[in-house]
């Protein structure tokens, strides 16, 4: 398999319902990675775009986050819909899908 161009972190923490900082899996993160994963394999970019799951990245009330690598873009309150921006336009086209990213100093 060779060394993917971008790696793609869903965060799929999931906690407690009622505690205080919330969790992605109550943000629809599961459909997120399910799409993402759908996506990618629907266009047979296994070459180009790894993707994981991951615990708890840090900025849980802006869920569900999602990380790329090696730019070291954090995007937040990403839905199913949004996996295709994604994936066009920052993971093929280089271009981070400014309207989602997460501010340096909520992370
Ligand atoms: S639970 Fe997903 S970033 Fe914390």
């Amino acid at each position: 398999m060779p060394k993917p161009q971008k790696h793609v972190f869903v965060c799929t923490q999931n906690r407690a319902e009622g505690h205080p900082r919330g969790s992605c899996a109550q943000k629809g993160c599961a459909e997120v990675m399910n799409e993402f994963m759908n996506q990618i394999q629907a266009n047979n970019l296994f070459d180009k775009i790894g993707l994981t799951n991951t615990g708890c990245m840090g900025p849980c009330m802006l869920g569900a986050s999602v990380l790329v690598y090696p730019e070291g873009v954090m995007y937040g309150q990403v839905k199913k819909e949004d996996v295709k921006t994604i994936i066009d336009e920052h993971l093929l086209g280089d271009q981070p899908v400014e309207r989602l990213i997460v501010p340096a100093e909520v992370w």
